[in-house]
């Protein structure tokens, strides 16, 4: 596809003032509106790059999008057709992405990266209440628009793979491999259906680039990174991050968001949201629990406990071994004395 010069005019009334990115579908273009004279994102999909489909998706972004008024969302202002070439108008952000920011910045500190990561949560509940999930959240679909007292200041971008919950139509089934190795939930990957918590283990993959400085399961080959995802069990924090071994509320977050049964994870963004802000709060040395409702099925259970119960569970917890230990030598003894008979 030709890229847009600077003048050119689309739909009739976006000139073209420059080239931001060429993203999947086509190219992102800084523009004046005519209309309202104010300075837009132009978005481009030409119809000849991705056919019909394509242009479906696209359209999907935007009427999705547009339903968003959130802080943590970029703003869609109109969408529509030029011949050949579709078009959404969004708010121009000024920026970069937070893939390129953490190129440049490297690991976050792990309070800064779980206000990140909080903001970016919110801006997908925002989504999940008008029914449809994401499913593409990775660094690179995230603009850092700015700082405030050097927490990143974030909105999110392409829906382009967003997906209605309530309804059966998928756009992405195509026989073509949508979205990114490094950034895909087991469910996705097994395509199987998606709700909520598969935003909600990118959110941990995203928390987790933050705060390791690396993708987990940074492997060169997808494929590897694909089996990783739905077979292999996140390495500890501290093998990756040895500063970060004792910081197991921070452990608990990540697992509970990367686990692969999407039941198994935080439910919605306002609990995952809320888990965030008392691993917060617990690291500013307040004695916050965590609500037993979010502790349901096999989630790890040790940020639940109070310091000054501590003892008294390890206590239990070397009684309940020693009795297992116990049990099992026993049963060695008895089988040795049933084999010694035969
Ligand atoms: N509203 C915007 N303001 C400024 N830059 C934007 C905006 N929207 C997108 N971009 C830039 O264009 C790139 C591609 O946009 P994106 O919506 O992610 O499209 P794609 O589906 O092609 O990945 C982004 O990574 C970002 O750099
Ligand atoms: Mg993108």
């Amino acid at each position: 596809m030709r890229d847009l010069a600077p003048g050119e005019v689309v739909a009739g009334r976006f000139t073209v003032q420059r080239f931001l990115a060429r993203g999947g579908m086509g190219g992102v273009y800084a523009a004046t509106d005519g209309d309202s004279g104010n300075a837009v994102a132009l978005k481009i999909l030409e119809e000849v790059e991705d056919g019909p489909l394509g242009r479906r998706r696209f359209f999907n972004e935007a009427a999705m999008c547009s339903t968003l008024d959130h802080p943590n969302v970029v703003r869609v202002l109109d969408f529509g057709a030029d011949g050949p070439r579709a078009w959404i108008a969004m708010e121009l952000l000024e920026g970069e992405t937070l893939h390129r920011y953490l190129k440049r910045n490297g690991r976050l500190p792990v309070e800064v990266a779980l206000a990140c990561a909080a903001r970016i949560a919110e801006g997908l509940g925002a989504a999940h209440a008008k029914g449809f999930v994401h499913r593409d959240l990775k660094p690179s679909n995230i603009f850092v628009v700015g700082e405030d007292a050097g927490t990143p200041v974030l909105k999110l971008l392409d829906f382009g793979l967003a997906k209605r919950t309530d309804r059966d139509i998928d756009l992405t089934v195509t026989g073509t491999f949508l979205g990114s190795p490094r950034y895909m939930s087991p469910e996705q990957i097994k395509g199987q259906e998606i709700g909520p918590p598969s935003d909600v283990y990118n959110v941990g993959l995203v928390l987790w680039r933050m705060v390791v400085g690396k993708d987990l399961f940074d492997r060169p080959e997808a494929s590897a990174i694909l089996v990783a995802h739905v077979t292999e069990k996140p390495p500890r924090l501290g093998e990756v991050a040895p500063d970060l071994a004792s910081h197991r509320d921070l452990e608990w977050l990540l697992r509970t968001c990367l686990a692969k049964p999407p039941d198994e994870r935080f439910t919605d963004m306002r609990e995952l949201v809320e888990a965030m802000d008392i691993v917060r709060r617990r690291a500013n040395g307040e004695a916050v629990g965590i609500p037993e409702r979010t502790l349901r099925g096999e989630r790890p259970v040790f940020p639940t406990v109070s310091r000054d119960q501590r003892p008294w569970l390890v206590a239990a917890a070397v009684m309940v071994g020693l009795a297992g230990v116990s049990v099992v030598g026993v049963a060695l003894v008895l089988l040795g004395f049933l084999l010694g008979r035969v």
